[in-house]
């Protein structure tokens, strides 16, 4: 019938029904040796191909050779899964039947790079006493795959994804701190780099010595002619290094696609050769016993003549597809998608089916939006109405990392506030360059954007919470209140529902580094002002609560303990709650039918009142106070000292 639509299903199932004795007789050696993988294998393509055919037929049956490459990547598929070390094949199981692990009040995140924080593996190793102590139970460490000598974007150019790079140890070191990390409850995150290779990497380095294949899984142009068309509709995602997307390269006589830097050369993914690629890479990273992608860059990863090549409906089906590898060959795996995007399009990564976490790029520049106004409005806004997710999946709230703070609020949402959102912009990047009156902050611009007036922030937590500034030119009281600031954010990131992040440094206050712009290779990126070299006499005082990182220390180990202590907090649901006053966020948390933790944070360095209504209302004289320093007076009314966080259940 030649008007009948395909059904996709019958075409799954006839597929199957072809590759598998191909299968069978590709791997003979692997199934005769171990034929209960062969077993376990077969049932998992059995439930989840369907669904990775769709996808897979979806973005490239229009290739000739399409079935070429399905095979392909079931084989790939299957021998992953033959290699799968005992241990993770465990753990696979053991999160099949507890799927929802992550939803735990005992999860706490942490992040850094190997180089800066311990010089190396070995010495990171030595580090799990510390991350114990601090209660970590997710550690993701900063790109450490070989990479350019000099620029490469902090790891983020990868040369190649099956080696470590050289100074930092060996792909054999890795797989044993996965597993030494393991054993002390802690899962191994790593990125996962798909949008773009270094220039050194041998896919790269083979398509400039002109082999049509590798030529083919990038984007090059011979001429402006395809460059200027899509030129029309891009955003420049780093104008201060090259203008647009492309880079000219003398080597290969052509533009190549470069959203990033023009060493970071994006990968075609309308090629399946890309897609299958890159699969490989995954399953073997995989293999060394990392439990979380952090997907880099996902808004970037397909591009579509005429749109801006950002969050395209593909994109999402290539993560989709990747998610559908993962649960037939390591289903303990989760993603975590780094979409640092319009608010609307973060959520769509979000799934069961394909990223189970996901930053929270929103919640994270509100909070700093909020200690510059002083107003919770926004916020609040944020979580009543964008806060909620699929209770399978969960945020990754944060506070800082090695990026800048962009400021992704939706102008609508802002205008319904009485905001003018490319104006409040603007006031934030003074606020937090430190250039509006008053201001406690000491950012630095990042990628000023002459052209758009466009501008990000870098800065450590504590400088841009006010500790630089009221060491260096203020004095004891400026400090008291830039450590409650401090101590307010992360009270919030712990609390909010989803895993909070440590961006580690935070957590004995450390300030900018500004000897960055002494190293040529990192002089022109000011995030390096917030990527220091942990300093290890510094932590040795953490302990010293007459010491800025003692105290600031305690105030982090406080609501950590808390955390772990109150089950309330596991899970994602939260509800706000009118607080009846424009400097005080109030919320209630609560985990499958748990009693409610009402919580009060006062973001003012003003004492701020709650009335009695409210108090009664949400029935705290009822309720204990857990946290904080806050009062309730015998009229009911509830007295907040100046930036206090306050927990009531
Ligand atoms: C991600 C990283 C960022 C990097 C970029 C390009 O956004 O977080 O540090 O510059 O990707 O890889
Ligand atoms: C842009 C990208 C984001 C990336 C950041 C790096 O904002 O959208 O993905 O993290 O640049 O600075």
């Amino acid at each position: 019938m030649i008007h009948a639509e395909i059904d996709i299903n019958q075409e799954a199932a006839w597929s199957l029904e072809r590759l598998l004795p191909r299968l069978e007789d590709k791997l003979t050696a692997e199934i005769e040796a171990d034929p209960q993988m062969w077993q376990v294998f077969q049932a998992r393509l059995q439930e989840h191909f369907p669904r990775l055919f769709r996808l897979y037929h979806h973005l490239y049956a229009k290739h000739y050779d399409f079935f070429f490459y399905l095979e392909l990547l079931l084989i790939s598929m299957a021998k992953a899964a033959f290699e799968r070390p005992a241990d993770l094949r465990e753990l696979d199981s053991e999160r099949e039947t507890n799927p929802q692990w992550f939803q735990s009040n005992q999860m706490v995140g942490g992040v850094c790079y190997v180089d800066l924080f311990a010089g190396n593996l070995t010495k990171m190793h030595e580090k799990i006493p510390y991350f114990k102590e601090l209660g970590l139970t997710y550690l993701h460490l900063m790109p450490l795959f070989k990479m350019p000598e000099k620029e490469n974007d902090g790891g983020y150019a990868v040369s190649n994804f099956r080696e470590v790079h050289p100074p930092l140890g060996t792909m054999e070191q890795l797989a044993e701190l996965s597993r030494a990390l393991r054993k002390e409850g802690i899962s191994l995150v790593i990125d996962l780099i798909i949008n773009h290779t270094s220039n050194e990497h041998e896919w790269a380095q083979r398509a400039i010595a002109g082999e049509r294949r590798y030529q083919a899984m990038y984007g090059i142009y011979p001429d402006r002619t395809i460059p200027d068309a899509y030129e029309k509709n891009l955003r420049e995602i780093f104008p201060e290094e090259h203008p647009g997307a492309f880079t000219w390269f003398e080597s290969l006589k052509a533009w190549v696609w470069t959203t990033f830097h023009s060493y970071q050369w994006d990968l075609d993914y309308g090629n399946p050769d890309v897609f299958n690629h890159m699969a490989e890479e995954m399953f073997f990273l995989a293999n060394q016993g990392v439990e979380i992608f952090r997907l880099d860059a996902v808004a970037f990863i397909w591009k579509e003549l005429g749109t801006n090549c950002e969050n395209l409906p593909e994109a999402h089906m290539i993560l989709q597809g990747f998610n559908a590898l993962t649960r037939i060959v390591a289903p303990s795996m989760l993603f975590k998608s780094e979409a640092i995007v319009h608010p609307d399009e973060v959520v769509k990564y979000i799934s069961p089916d394909e990223c189970q976490l996901s930053y929270n790029p929103l919640v994270m520049a509100l909070l700093w939006n909020t200690l510059a106004t002083r107003n919770v409005n926004l916020l609040h806004q944020a979580l009543a109405t964008r806060f909620n997710i699929n209770p399978a999946t969960s945020w990754v709230n944060y506070v800082r990392c090695h990026d800048d703070i962009g400021w992704t609020f939706d102008d609508a949402d802002a205008a319904r506030l009485g905001i003018n959102g490319s104006d409040h912009r603007k006031f934030l990047n003074e606020f937090y360059r430190g250039r509006f009156p008053g201001s406690f902050a000491r950012g630095l611009p990042f990628q000023e954007n002459p052209k758009t007036g466009d501008c990000r922030i870098s800065g450590t937590c504590a400088s841009l919470a006010g500790l630089e500034k009221a060491l260096r030119e203020e004095g004891p009281e400026e400090v008291e209140l830039a450590i409650k600031r401090i101590a307010l954010l992360y009270d919030m990131i712990m609390t909010l529902g989803g895993i909070p992040l440590i961006y580690l440094g935070d957590e004995i206050g450390t300030l900018n580094d500004y000897s960055y712009l002494d190293d040529p290779a990192h002089k022109d990126d000011s995030r390096w002002v917030h990527r220091p070299k942990a300093d290890w006499e510094r932590y040795a005082k953490r302990h010293d609560p007459s010491t800025i990182e003692g105290r600031v220390y305690a105030c982090m180990q406080a609501i950590i303990a808390f955390r772990k202590t109150h089950p309330e907090l596991a899970g994602g649901e939260l509800e706000t709650i009118e607080s009846g006053n424009t400097s005080v966020l109030a919320f209630s948390r609560a985990y499958q039918g748990s009693a409610r933790l009402v919580i009060f944070a006062n973001f003012s360095e003003q004492e701020q009142t709650i009335s009695a209504r409210v108090i009664e209302q949400n029935n705290l004289p009822g309720k204990q106070q857990l946290f904080g320093e806050s009062t309730l007076t015998p009229q009911h009314n509830l007295v907040l000292p100046p930036l206090d966080f306050v927990i009531f259940g």
